[in-house]
C-alpha cells in the first residue's frame, strides 16, 4: 500500500521520512535514558552541510540530530512539563 501511495509523491515520502525518523529518534532517546544516559534532540542544524559531511544521497532526508552522553553533576534539571492527565485522555 505504501509503495502504491508514496511512489511519485515526494511530499508524502518526505512526510513519512520525518515521521519514521522522529519515532526512531524517540526510541533511541528512551533507550539511552534507560541506560542512564542523557539526550538532546535538535532540529536547528544546517541540513545541506550535514548531508555533504555524511555523503547523503539526495533521497536521504536529515531529520533530527540527537546528542547522547552522560550528564555532568549538577546539570540543570529538566524544565517543568504539564502533568500527563492534562495532555492525554484515555477512552
Ligand atoms: C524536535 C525538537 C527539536 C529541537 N531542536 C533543538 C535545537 O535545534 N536546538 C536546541 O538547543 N534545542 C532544541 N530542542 C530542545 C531540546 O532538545 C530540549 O528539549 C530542550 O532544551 C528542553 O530540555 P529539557 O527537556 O531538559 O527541559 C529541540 C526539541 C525538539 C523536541
Amino acid at each position: 500500500m505504501a509503495a502504491h501511495t508514496h511512489i511519485g509523491n515526494p511530499q508524502l515520502q518526505r512526510d513519512e521520512a520525518i515521521r519514521s525518523a522522529s519515532l526512531a529518534a524517540m526510541t533511541l532517546m528512551l533507550a539511552a535514558q534507560g541506560m542512564g544516559l542523557a539526550t538532546c534532540a535538535m532540529s536547528g542544524f544546517d541540513a545541506i552541510a550535514l548531508a555533504q559531511e555524511f555523503h547523503l544521497a539526495v533521497t536521504e532526508v536529515p531529520v533530527i540530530l540527537v546528542t547522547v552522553g552522560y550528564s555532568t553533576p549538577g546539570n540543570r534539571p529538566q524544565k517543568p512539563r504539564r502533568p500527563m492527565n492534562e495532555v492525554i485522555t484515555f477512552a
